[in-house]
């Protein structure tokens, strides 16, 4: 019988990576998302090891450490503590006997578990993208030392951890008095891997542009982290960067445009437009300038000779790929792509995926792609998140989401995406209403005003983002129980009769 680890995480990056590692390793897992569930599994299951995920170290995150190690039922279950804290709370280093572990790499891991005396049923080589050098981040807690890590496998570019933007609403003379706020973003979590694409959708006004600009610090978050590995400076929380570091940092995170229209300045050459990047951080002048723009627009697609032609002269997805060789200037490591194709024709449209298709491969570089509609992510991205007035309510490999969502929202956005094969096309499932006002949600489940599986829990409760398979994590009470209908994989749809 394999032994099992159970994690006792709320954040399913970090609950997804320990899952992974501990199932690669030969152990079998269990989540849990709230102390609630933690203390209720482990009373029931006895596992073997806890790996508890304690993130800013409140009162109610050490009190469940605390009853695991007090209660007589717990109390044999060796423990091991998550967080990226530098210090932990004195409460566990006093209290809680077990191991503190800072980061979440593949070697530490396996460290800790061989220190803790646990043999799984089979060992397996590291996982895929897990960094393998050894580190020395776990510590037994009652030695209280501090140790500096890092929360990602090696290969996360970008790590997004309980994002919040609260825009203030002013109201009185000079709008001197705050009277609410509209919640644009959340607590939204997420990464991206290095060379991938990750799609996040939903309809207008659910805050995907607000999180791709938190993501560049367009605006300052009201709450959260934004951890980037930049090639210079080095593993980065966005948000704590001075304007130095963020200067170099903006060279390296790019942000193309919805509308090629507006986004480019009509009294600018194509040279000036690809070129400025350049000459304003020094990096090419004169010659050396003019060369590498001939370069960029080659790379997209276009002549170089219609260098010093205006931005009128050029169709809408020839504009886009202006914009594509101006955000390519700089080598970046992260472009946000911010509806990049919506203002295009659907003929044109493709064209502008293929070619950032190709520029990743080619510079190997990572993509957040947002977008409203699930059609256009479906062939550019690995994973596909979505989102709903202000929070992540799926997250999934785009095949999964596709086939088997979790979501009612997921299953009404899929509804209206085209199917080629007549046979198994469904009539879209209309939504009644419109996107919640982020000011003033719904109760409980913000999307049960619209949803057709509500029931009343719905109402009162609100959902929390669950992992209900690997790399799968959905927010919805009835997750578990609710069949809802994907978009058939071509191949299978021949034999496939709904309806
Ligand atoms: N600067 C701002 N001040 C106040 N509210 C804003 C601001 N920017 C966006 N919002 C609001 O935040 C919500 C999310 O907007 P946005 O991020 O643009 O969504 P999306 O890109 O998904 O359409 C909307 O309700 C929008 O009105
Ligand atoms: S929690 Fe309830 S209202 Fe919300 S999506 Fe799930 S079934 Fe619908
Ligand atoms: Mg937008």
């Amino acid at each position: 019988m394999p032994q099992t680890i159970m994690i006792g995480a709320k954040d399913p990056n970090i609950a997804y990576l320990l899952q992974r590692y501990a199932e690669e390793s030969g152990f079998q897992t269990l989540h849990a998302s709230s102390g609630k569930e933690v203390l209720d599994q482990a009373r029931r299951l006895q596992p073997q090891l806890i790996i508890l995920d304690i993130e800013h170290g409140s009162q109610a995150e050490c009190q469940v450490a605390r009853q695991l190690k007090t209660s007589s039922t717990t109390r044999h279950i060796p423990i091991v503590i998550y967080s990226y804290l530098d210090e932990l709370p004195d409460a566990l280093r006093v209290d809680v006997d077990g191991w503190w572990l800072k980061s979440v790499m593949y070697a530490d891991f396996v460290e800790i578990v061989k220190r803790i005396g646990l043999n799984p049923a089979a060992r397996a080589s590291s996982p895929r993208g897990a960094g393998n050098h050894r580190t020395t981040t776990a510590r037994h807690i009652r030695e209280g030392v501090p140790v500096i890590g890092n929360t990602q496998t090696d290969k996360t570019l970008l790590q997004v951890n309980g994002l919040k933007m609260h825009f203030a609403i002013k109201r009185g003379f000079l709008a001197s008095r705050t009277v609410g706020y509209v919640k644009a973003v959340d607590d939204v979590s997420f990464f991206i891997r290095e060379g991938e694409t990750l799609g996040l959708v939903g309809e207008s006004g659910c805050g995907k542009t607000t999180t791709g600009r938190l993501v560049l610090r367009a605006y300052n978050p009201t709450a959260g982290d934004v951890w980037f590995r930049d090639r210079k400076l080095g593993r980065v929380n966005i948000p704590t960067l001075d304007k130095s570091q963020l200067a170099q940092l903006r060279q390296n995170m790019q942000l193309i445009f919805q509308d090629p229209y507006s986004s480019l300045n009509p009294r600018m050459t194509l040279l000036e437009i690809v070129g400025e990047p350049l000459y304003v951080n020094k990096v090419a002048q004169g010659s050396a300038l003019k060369d590498r723009v001939a370069e960029l627009l080659r790379v997209v697609g276009l002549r170089p000779e219609y260098m010093s032609r205006y931005p009128h002269a050029f169709s809408g997805g020839q504009r886009q790929r202006i914009g594509v060789a101006r955000a390519l200037a700089l080598n970046p490591q992260l472009i946000v792509c911010d509806e990049p194709v919506s203002a295009l024709d659907v003929s044109v449209q493709a064209q502008i995926l293929n070619l950032l298709q190709e520029l990743q491969e080619k510079f190997g570089l990572t993509y957040l792609f947002i977008s409203h509609d699930l059609s256009v992510v479906e062939h550019i991205s690995n994973r596909v998140a979505v989102m709903y007035v202000g929070k992540l309510v799926e997250h999934a490999p785009t095949d999964e989401l596709f086939i088997n969502p979790k979501h009612p929202y997921t299953e009404a956005l899929l509804s209206a995406v085209p199917k080629p094969d007549p046979r198994v096309r469904t009539e879209p499932i209309v939504m009644p209403g419109e996107v919640a006002d982020p000011a003033h949600p719904p109760s409980g489940c913000y999307f049960h005003p619209r949803c057709r599986y509500r029931v009343e829990q719905c109402e009162q409760e609100e959902p929390t983002l669950k992992q209900i398979a690997p790399d799968h994590f959905v927010s919805c009470h009835r997750a578990h129980e609710l069949q809802l209908t994907g978009v058939v994989g071509s191949e299978d749809a021949k034999e496939v009769d709904i309806g």
